[in-house]
């Protein structure tokens, strides 16, 4: 029945290509993807979502064309296996068009204005009713994402927690009305899960617009210049002085990458009572992240001299999501009953 070779459970994640990857990526979604990867349990797609990243740079197609290479070399940097994983690219599986059409008509417009994830983006991005409808509607898309590979398994951030059960909502309507067709998912929240990483300045979440990032591909200068200039305490001023751990970006990160827990305790103690300095924190910090990155930059180095083999990793997991997804299309269209020719 499965065009799959193996019996595996089916996992998709994927991004939208619109930049590169920041280690608020690595915390909370992909150190966790390779987690799965390493147990060998299930049939891995990563997808890079072109079609939803037009969804809001309609105006800006060329960001989004030159950044499906740059994200394929920030996955293979953080080390996904492309003998384990398929790498795939949304645009060129037509099933992900076509369902849509479909499922569309299984949601009502008050529910997709209802979706939390979509209602708080359009209000951050200052849309109000010049959003455009390709946007309202990418909940319906990523539906058709999920069920047209059939995974059941979906690693999901809390952001990304309504989409699910948006999907959820129109498999059971789809299921109930033309016969049990379409696979139930399951988000499945990273044990690990890390709440989401502050920018380096500590103003709000890191995101590329705020210029508040660390890239995965950062250079070591580039890392240090930015941790260096990282938000601390304000009202830390001399060595000596009391400092807050709370609010501390350093700290911050700190408790989401540096692994010797005990010793993070300590560190804390004595900067809370006075006596520890900025600077031999924001080295540490420097260190840590530092030793996570450079084998990534390694990596990234050596794919980025071979393109030919990294597009040839697209194309491959490509083919094979076509296939598999063009079957649920056509499984989608006979519950449904609709002509043939
Ligand atoms: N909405 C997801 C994000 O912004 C990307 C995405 C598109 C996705 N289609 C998907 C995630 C299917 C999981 C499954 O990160």
């Amino acid at each position: 029945m499965s065009v799959m070779d193996t019996e595996k459970k089916i996992i998709l994640t994927a991004d939208r290509p619109s930049g590169n990857l920041h280690i608020g990526h690595y915390a909370g979604s992909l150190a966790n993807r390779l987690r799965l990867q390493a147990t060998g349990e299930f049939e891995m797609f990563v997808m890079i979502a072109d079609l939803q990243a037009l969804t809001d740079h309609a105006q800006q197609v060329d960001k989004v064309t030159s950044s499906v290479e740059e994200l394929m070399l920030d996955y293979l940097a953080v080390g996904l296996d492309p003998n384990k994983i398929h790498f795939v690219l949304q645009s060129a599986l037509p099933a992900l068009y076509q369902l849509p059409m479909f499922y569309m008509n299984l949601v009502t417009q008050s529910r997709l204005e209802r979706n939390p994830t979509v209602k708080n983006e359009i209000k951050t991005k200052g849309y109000r009713r010049e959003v455009p409808v390709g946007f309202v509607n990418y909940p319906i898309s990523q539906a058709a994402d999920i069920t047209a590979f059939g995974a059941s398994v979906v690693p999901v951030g809390a952001d990304q927690a309504p989409m699910l059960e948006q999907t959820r909502e129109i498999v059971a309507t789809f299921n109930r009305l033309y016969g049990e067709t379409l696979v139930l998912p399951e988000a499945l929240i990273p044990e690990h899960s890390r709440s989401r990483l502050v920018g380096i300045d500590g103003a709000g979440k890191m995101s590329k617009s705020l210029g508040n990032c660390i890239y995965i591909k950062d250079s070591a200068e580039e890392l240090q210049r930015k941790v260096y200039q990282m938000y601390t305490d304000p009202q830390h001023i001399k060595v000596s002085d009391p400092g807050k751990v709370e609010g501390n970006v350093v700290f911050m990160y700190l408790d989401a990458f540096y692994q010797d827990k005990k010793h993070l305790a300590e560190l804390k103690a004595q900067y809370r009572q006075g006596g520890l300095g900025d600077m031999v924190l924001k080295k540490l910090l420097f260190e840590c992240l530092n030793e996570l990155l450079a084998p990534m930059r390694e990596r990234r180095a050596y794919y980025a001299q071979r393109m030919d083999e990294v597009r040839k990793f697209l194309r491959e997991g490509t083919a094979k999501a076509r296939t598999l997804t063009d079957q649920t299309l056509a499984r989608v269209k006979q519950a449904m009953g609709i002509y043939q020719i």
